[in-house]
C-alpha cells in the first residue's frame, strides 16, 4: 500500500504554487516534485529563481515530510546546483533509488535525472536505476514509484509531443507500479486528440498531471492507499487504482 503522497510538477517558479505546496505539505507522508521548478523562459534572473527555489525547498523540507525532486529540462543548468545546499541534506534528488519509509510503511522510490538535455548518458542512468530497483522489489515486495520528468513516448500522457523512448522500454521491461511524469503540460486537456492524464504500459500506471498557468493552485495528484486522484482546476476529479 502506498503512503499518502502529494505529487506536483511544472511549477515553473510560480510563487503562488510554491506557497500552496508548503501549506498542504503536512497533510501528506511524502511530497514528490516532478521537475521544472525553474523557468528558463521567464524574465526573472535565473540566479534569483534558483535562490527562491532553494528557500521554498528549505521550508518544504522543514515541514518534516520527506521531499523528492526530479530534474526537469528547465532545472538542470548548472548541473546539480541543489546538491549540498544548506538546509537540504534530506532532500531526495535525481539518482536516488531505494527504500523510503513514509507514513509508517515502506515503498521503493526511484528519482530520475532529466533526459531531454543529458541525452543518452542519462537514459543509461535511468535504465540502471530501474534495473536495480526491480531486483530489490523481487527480493522484497513493496510498492514502487518512479519519478521521471518526461513521459514515456507513444503514450496518451504525452499526446502530440515526443516522449522518452528509452523510458518506455525500461518501463516495459521492469514494470514499476507507478510512473509519475510531467513536462507535456497540455496532454491531460487534449482529450479531442487522445490525450489523457493516465495510461498503462502492461501493469504499470503512468500519470502526468499537466499544467495550467495562472491558477491559484497547481494541477497535482493525491495518492492514498492504492488510489491516485487527479486534481486540475475546472476539471472533474478523477481517481484510478494504481494496482
Ligand atoms: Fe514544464
Ligand atoms: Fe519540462
Amino acid at each position: 500500500m502506498f503512503p499518502r503522497v502529494l505529487a506536483v510538477s511544472d511549477l515553473h517558479a510560480d510563487r503562488t504554487w510554491f506557497a500552496w505546496t508548503i501549506r498542504h505539505a503536512t497533510r501528506f507522508d511524502l511530497i514528490c516534485i516532478g521537475g521544472d521548478v525553474c523557468d528558463v523562459f521567464a524574465r526573472e534572473d535565473p540566479d534569483q529563481q534558483r535562490a527562491a527555489v532553494k528557500r521554498w525547498l528549505v521550508r518544504l523540507v522543514a515541514s518534516g515530510v520527506p521531499v523528492a525532486l526530479a530534474e526537469g529540462n528547465h532545472d538542470d543548468r548548472p548541473h546539480r546546483w541543489l546538491e549540498g545546499a544548506a538546509g537540504l541534506d534530506s532532500l531526495l534528488l535525481a539518482g536516488f533509488s531505494g527504500t523510503v519509509c513514509a507514513g509508517g510503511s515502506q515503498m521503493l522510490l526511484t528519482i530520475c535525472p532529466d533526459t531531454s538535455v543529458e541525452g543518452i548518458a542519462a537514459d543509461r542512468v535511468v535504465e540502471g536505476l530501474l534495473s536495480e530497483a526491480a531486483a530489490k522489489r523481487a527480493r522484497e515486495p513493496m510498492p514502487w514509484m518512479v519519478l521521471h520528468h518526461e513521459p514515456p513516448d507513444g503514450t496518451p500522457i504525452c499526446c502530440g509531443a515526443e516522449g522518452n523512448r528509452s523510458l518506455a522500454d525500461a518501463v516495459t521491461r521492469h514494470q514499476p507500479d507507478l510512473v509519475v511524469t510531467a513536462h507535456i503540460h497540455e496532454s491531460p486537456f487534449r482529450k479531442d486528440r487522445g490525450g489523457r492524464w493516465h495510461a498503462w504500459i502492461g501493469s504499470t500506471l503512468l500519470v502526468n498531471s499537466g499544467q495550467m498557468p495562472d491558477r491559484p493552485w497547481p494541477c497535482h495528484f493525491r495518492i492514498a492507499d492504492n488510489d491516485i486522484t487527479w486534481r486540475a482546476l475546472g476539471q472533474p476529479r478523477e481517481t484510478v487504482p494504481i494496482r
